[in-house]
């Protein structure tokens, strides 16, 4: 059987946000107990839509201060930049040729990022997809935290792992290196697993401060919409108090949330922060005005998010720490990554 390993990666586009924090990060750092984990800075997914960045490196570096600052471990475990291990980008040629055009064209994320002039959208953001499951497949991951919006990316890998082992499946099996598996109803030797999700928790996806309807995102042009993980904390409080709520108090557990997304998304994102169901919240908070609700909101963003952005600062005012967890990390992963790679190759027969 394969062995579990939990994979997730993050770009380095633009500042994190609180929905990456609860709706990746810190499921990354409550999985590292139980599970061997490799975490990415996903450098390059980051130009599929936007080719020229300022500082590259320097998002890079940020997002793994992050998983550090956070609480990853990258000695138990592997922090590394994607860009580190080009078998990445080989696996993702091999599955752009088991993945179908069609399945690429149903992706919900690609027809938002690419907007309405599709023609016009890079190769590789239509393509995107692919590269994610060669990014989990590479070490045959099993398990992949991530937000709810990835969902259906996640879906895809599977559909390319089972077509992958669907087709070869013979080749495989002559390998020596395949598992025996059931596919609907028919048993085939398959190589790479079939990732499970871990989307859960009260926050799976957190939404827009000023939109109850949109996700939280780096890519919102409002800076009001998101709380980011080096806002400090009077930008927390000035955040939350402006976000958008409907008039009436908070519902009771039994009244519920339903029809009004404002209030979930604080009540899921408060519930997240303080590890309680969004049903005790209510018990705690129902009948009660955000005017009250909001500043106990505030305070606990800004316990849970102010020794992450102090730590994050320390480690970027000297990158040489951060540059070597990279590098480390790039050689550990690489070695894993060239042994699949290797089966590949042999696979397809080149
Ligand atoms: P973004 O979508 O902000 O560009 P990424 O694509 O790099 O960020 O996503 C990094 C991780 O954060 C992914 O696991 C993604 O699912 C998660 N994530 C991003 N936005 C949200 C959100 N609003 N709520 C929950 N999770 C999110
Ligand atoms: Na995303």
């Amino acid at each position: 059987q394969f062995q579990p390993l939990v994979f997730s990666g993050v770009q380095p586009t633009g500042n994190l946000h609180l929905g990456n924090y609860l709706g990746a990060i810190r499921k990354f750092v409550a999985l590292q107990e139980n599970n061997d984990c490799i975490y990415c800075v996903v450098d390059l997914h980051a130009i599929t839509a936007q080719l020229v960045h300022e500082d590259l490196k320097g998002q890079i570096r940020s997002i793994a201060a992050a998983f550090i600052a956070s609480g990853i471990d990258p000695v138990k475990h592997i922090v590394f930049n994607q860009s580190a291990v080009p078998q990445h980008a080989e696996l993702a040629w091999v599955f752009n040729c088991v993945a179908r055009i069609g399945w690429m064209n149903r992706m919900t994320q690609f027809k938002d990022k690419a907007g309405k002039d599709r023609e016009n959208a890079s190769l590789g953001l239509l393509a995107y997809p692919s590269l994610m499951a060669a990014d989990i497949l590479v070490y045959r991951a099993t398990h992949v935290p991530v937000g709810d919006d990835q969902k259906q990316h996640l879906e895809l890998a599977r559909d390319i792992a089972q077509k992958f082992n669907i087709d070869y499946q013979d080749k495989i099996r002559a390998t020596g290196q395949g598992v025996d598996m059931v596919v609907g109803e028919e048993p085939i030797h398959g190589y790479f697993p079939l990732v499970e999700p871990l989307i859960d928790g009260p926050a799976p996806r957190v939404m827009s401060l000023r939109d109850g309807t949109k996700k939280m995102s780096k890519s919102d042009p409002s800076d009001l919409s998101r709380i980011n993980l080096m806002d400090d904390q009077d930008t927390i409080l000035k955040k939350i108090r402006k976000a958008k709520t409907d008039p009436d108090a908070l519902p009771s557990e039994t009244e519920g949330l339903a029809g009004r997304p404002e209030a979930d998304n604080l009540v899921g994102i408060f519930a997240a922060l303080s590890d309680k169901s969004k049903a005790d919240v209510l018990k705690e908070f129902g009948g009660r005005q955000f005017s009250e609700f909001k500043p106990a909101l505030a305070d606990l963003a800004v316990e849970v998010l102010a020794p992450i952005n102090g730590e994050m600062r320390r480690l970027m005012d000297d990158t040489s720490h951060i540059d070597a967890i990279l590098r480390d990390g790039g050689e550990r992963a690489g070695a894993r990554a060239e042994k699949v790679m290797n089966d590949v190759r042999d696979i397809i027969g080149f």
